[in-house]
């Protein structure tokens, strides 16, 4: 790809970008959030179409007017969201959309045999018999990737895949990128983790704004230079944690029962202690009822059996502003539907629950100069960019909205802080300086709930780490004990020995 350009209403998504993969090459396309990874990428597989630049296949200039262009120069994509027919088995979503091999009936032994054959030979497990709507994400992936294969791909865009995946799963993943280099195939992994594209990747293009902030070969890059490249500055990987005694304790939740949207036991019987000046890390693989947990702990969603202790005082099925009283904040996951609203100003965002008290309020007038002093400061202190306070929050980017909202949330110097996902969406820069307020905050003696599905996160920050698995808690350790694999191991369903 020469000089791609690609521009939508008001941004510049590619700005003049080159790269190249070769056959037999992993090559990593690694970018914060909105650097234009995906955008380039769509380009290659004939989703959009350049507004300038070229797309040269094997030296040969194309101008693909859809995928299908795209799949019959070799090129396969795997996106972020699937793309299977739940309710049509393995192999037939595999077939759909192939012309028959014999006469106008598709031979779906034939189909079933090569998917067999490819499953085989790349090491990915799939039961091709099954629906799809009964496998797991990993096994979904999976299976795109073998329909990709299948087609014939020779050139393989894999757009982040590894964020729906356990570590283990991660490591097959990639044990099967490996397979599919040695055979020829080039690969692009498209990333936002440093540690996983150092761990695959031949070569690393980091894109950063619709640049390219340049290509190296692995192993001459470390991994604060690509931070730095990725970011624009220096940024610290990892973070002091000096010892806290850890205090009383803040939050109780005891065998916690809470329905999940389709009325089943989404957490199904959790117990846990956080106390003072501890971040409790909560693991897992998205859906594993983590956010039932974090709703039901914010008075957002009811509490069928079970108790949650706040502070000493009992707070089940308690309102929202029933837990800030008891003190509590929190950082919702969805933090456009929950944490914000979108039509209001800054300013409006942040005193929302908290302007009917003092010092915003006093005999129910609004006081603005006291309320035009606290936001700037929070804008100030959480570095919030922001025309003014005026301006509505659906201007500002995923990053600022977060600080905005975890500057509201820890101006209330609470005592227990529920913290989802803060850092998601997110880029490096941001979460740096979300992960240093969360670490003072610490010092300062909050109880801190960190819910994450990203393992660097949680052990970068927690004190202990507890994993969420079908609803329950499999197992809780202490971060300074626990590996990588074993957390991987508790994710997927194994309990700690
Ligand atoms: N279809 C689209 N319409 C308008 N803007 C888009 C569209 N797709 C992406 N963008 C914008 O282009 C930029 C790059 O996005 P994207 O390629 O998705 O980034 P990445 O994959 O690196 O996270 C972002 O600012 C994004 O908001
Ligand atoms: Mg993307």
């Amino acid at each position: 790809m020469q000089g791609i350009v690609k521009r939508f209403p008001g941004v510049l998504a590619n700005d003049h970008v080159d790269f190249d993969v070769r056959s037999g090459e992993v090559h990593a396309l690694l970018g914060e959030n909105g650097a234009g990874k995906s955008t380039l990428m769509r380009q290659l597989y004939g989703l959009y179409k350049p507004d300038e630049g070229q797309i040269l296949v094997n030296g040969e200039e194309k101008h693909f007017n859809s995928p299908l262009d795209a799949i019959n120069a070799g090129i396969g994509m795997i996106h972020q969201h699937f793309m299977l027919v739940p309710n049509l088995t393995v192999v037939e979503n595999i077939a759909l959309g192939l012309k028959s091999s014999r006469g106008p009936v598709l031979d779906l032994d034939r189909v079933e045999k090569r998917v067999q054959d490819l499953s085989d030979q790349y090491g990915l497990k799939v039961d091709t018999r099954a629906y799809v709507w009964q496998l797991a994400v990993g096994e979904q992936q999976r299976v795109e990737i073998i329909k990709a294969l299948y087609r014939g791909a020779a050139l393989l865009v894999l757009d982040e895949p590894t964020a729906v995946l356990t570590p283990q799963e991660v490591d097959d993943l990639f044990v099967t990128f490996k397979k599919m280099a040695v055979d020829g195939h080039a690969l692009i992994f498209i990333s936002h983790k440093l540690n996983e594209v150092v761990a695959i990747s031949h070569r690393i293009t980091v894109l950063r704004d619709g640049k390219t902030a340049g290509t190296r070969p692995n192993e001459n890059v470390t991994r604060a230079e690509l931070a730095n490249m990725m970011v624009g500055r220096p940024v610290l990987l990892q973070y002091d944690k000096p010892p806290v005694e850890a205090g009383p304790v803040r939050l109780k939740i005891e065998d916690l029962y809470v329905r999940g949207d389709r009325g089943k036991d989404a957490v199904d019987g959790v117990s846990l202690e956080l106390c003072a000046g501890e971040i409790l890390g909560l693991a897992g693989v998205s859906g594993n009822g983590q956010r039932e947990l974090a709703e039901a702990l914010a008075g957002m969603r009811p509490v069928h059996r079970g108790r949650i202790t706040l502070n000493d005082k009992e707070v089940t099925n308690g309102s929202p502003l029933m837990h800030i009283e008891a003190g509590q904040s929190y950082i919702p996951e969805e933090r456009m539907k929950e944490g914000a609203i979108r039509e209001f100003s800054v300013t409006d965002n942040l005193i929302l629950a908290d302007h009917g008290k003092a010092p915003f309020s006093n005999h129910s007038f609004l006081n603005f100069k006291a309320i035009r002093e606290s936001c700037d400061k929070v804008v100030h202190d959480f570095n919030v960019k922001t025309p003014n306070l005026e301006t509505p929050v659906k201007n500002l980017s995923g990053g600022n909205i977060q600080k905005l909202i975890l500057g509201r949330e820890l101006r209330r110097r609470p005592a227990v802080l529920i913290a989802s996902q803060p850092t998601r969406g997110v880029d490096i820069g941001a979460s740096e300086y979300i992960h240093q307020r969360l670490l003072e905050q610490r010092l300062a003696g909050t109880a801190t709930l960190l819910i994450s599905e990203d393992l660097d996160e949680i052990r970068a920050l927690s004190d202990r780490i507890a994993v969420m698995y079908e609803g329950r808690i499999i197992g809780i350790v202490d971060v300074k004990d626990s590996t990588p694999e074993q957390l991987g191991l508790m994710m997927a369903g194994v309990e700690p020995t």
